[in-house]
């Protein structure tokens, strides 16, 4: 039985700044971070979303009848989640009206948690063919103003349906993966912003990519000529080109010239976002799915990273007709309708916080577009709002 991702969704907020403001700001030569680090623009989320409303707005993208009736298990990837015990996922599946004879998780290995959960949806759906998961990735990526980490921020999400038959990526039963307790990248509970060694984690991050890539090769046989490309986990996107290097020249000139190509388009997306940890590896599926024409049956292969850490080589084959199921045009009105703010009104609202004292507190929401958003706190109670209900 084929299984693997039915439908995707994808959400950003409206917010975002300009890489080379940021970097005039910052005392930065522009090129470090459009060039050296690869990025545009960064992704800004207002005090209305978090990761429960960015997650529940890109879920919205691909829910229909046949959806809200089969699916009956949520799996809520995250590392910026919104409570140390509830599941972020409960908040979504209320919100979307989703069935109550549902399973609802929130998985947490860093970038790594919607990997987890689509491959025990994988399980689940092999067990239950005729039902449907729903995972979420939802992240928003802070390191703090002024830090190195700065220009590595970002926002958003990816909702994903797995399920039998799938329309778009059938994911092949063989992928390698490997855990090692280090120190790269980590948030105590204490922190509302991530810890990182910078260099450490770049460097473990290739090591993680060429030991799965190996492991991957060995246990499927196959070799780089069998991919039309390798998306990334993309904290930024010159990383993910790095790690391509170190393996292109396995491959004939004609097959480094479309891994390299189609690399390129697979960050097209991820350059305008940043890193939204969890959902970033399955913004560059779309990022390339979206804006390139493959044959069905080309082999995608992916590469999930989460600092601390856990990575997996895993891959798919593209279905026939798999651009149908796409909603490349609600995606480009998504990056089309944002607003730029300035550096001095970015850290405004990255430093704009509820409060943690159990006051009450209401946030405007009229000028957020998202059908779901964040409307305030009450009692240590987040409280959400579905405009669309
Ligand atoms: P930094 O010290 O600001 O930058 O840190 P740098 O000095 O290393 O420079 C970056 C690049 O810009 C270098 O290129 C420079 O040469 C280049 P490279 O040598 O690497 O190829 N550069 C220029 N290029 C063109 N024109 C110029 C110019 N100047 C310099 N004028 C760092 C950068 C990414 C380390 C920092 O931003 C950071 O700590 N970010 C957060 C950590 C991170 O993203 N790590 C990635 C791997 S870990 C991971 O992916 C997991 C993660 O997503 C978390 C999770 O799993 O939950 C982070």
């Amino acid at each position: 039985m084929k299984i693997g991702i039915d439908k995707i969704g994808f959400y950003i907020p409206q917010y975002y700044v300009d890489m080379n403001k940021l970097a005039e700001a910052r005392g930065v030569e522009p090129e470090k971070l459009t060039i050296g680090i690869g990025q545009e623009k960064m992704a800004i989320a207002p005090i209305t979303q978090d990761p429960v409303t960015l997650a529940a707005n890109a879920a919205l993208q691909i829910l229909d009848d046949e959806s809200l009736e089969k699916i009956d298990f949520v799996m809520f990837g995250t590392e910026s989640g919104i409570d140390q015990s509830k599941s972020a996922g409960v908040y979504v599946h209320q919100l979307l009206g989703l069935r109550p004879d549902a399973r609802t998780i929130e998985m947490k290995q860093a970038c790594y948690g919607a990997t987890a959960a689509i491959q025990l949806a994988k399980g689940h759906i092999a067990l239950n063919p005729e039902s449907k998961v729903l995972v979420l990735a939802s992240d928003i990526a802070r390191y703090g103003l002024h830090t190195a980490g700065e220009v590595t921020q970002g926002a958003g999400a990816v909702a994903l349906i797995i399920s039998a038959n799938p329309r778009i990526m059938a994911l092949d039963d063989i992928s390698a993966y490997l855990t090692k307790d280090i120190m790269d990248f980590w948030r105590p509970t204490y922190s509302d912003v991530a810890f990182v060694d910078g260099k450490f984690s770049n460097e473990q991050y290739l090591a993680f990519f060429g030991q799965v890539w190996k492991e991957y090769k060995e246990k499927s046989g196959l070799s780089i000529a069998d991919f039309e490309a390798i998306c990334y986990h993309l904290p930024y996107t010159k990383i993910g080109l790095k790690a391509l290097r170190t393996i292109l020249e396995e491959g004939s000139t004609d097959v480094q010239e479309k891994l390299k190509d189609n690399y390129h388009i697979s960050t097209l997306y991820g350059r305008k976002v940043g890193n939204i940890y969890t959902a970033s590896l399955y913004l560059s599926l779309l990022s390339l799915l979206d804006q390139k024409e493959l044959e069905a049956g080309a082999r995608i292969g992916l590469f999930s990273y989460g600092s601390g850490a856990v990575g997996e080589f895993f891959s798919g084959i593209l279905q026939s007709n798999y651009r149908d199921f796409l909603k490349i045009d609600h995606h480009t009105n998504l990056f089309n309708n944002r607003t730029e703010l300035s550096v001095s009104k970015y850290e405004m609202v990255f430093e704009e916080s509820l409060p943690t004292d159990g006051s009450s507190v209401d946030v405007d929401t009229t000028n957020d577009p998202a059908p779901i958003c964040l409307t305030g706190i009450n009692e240590h109670m987040r409280q959400y709002t579905n405009k669309n209900k």
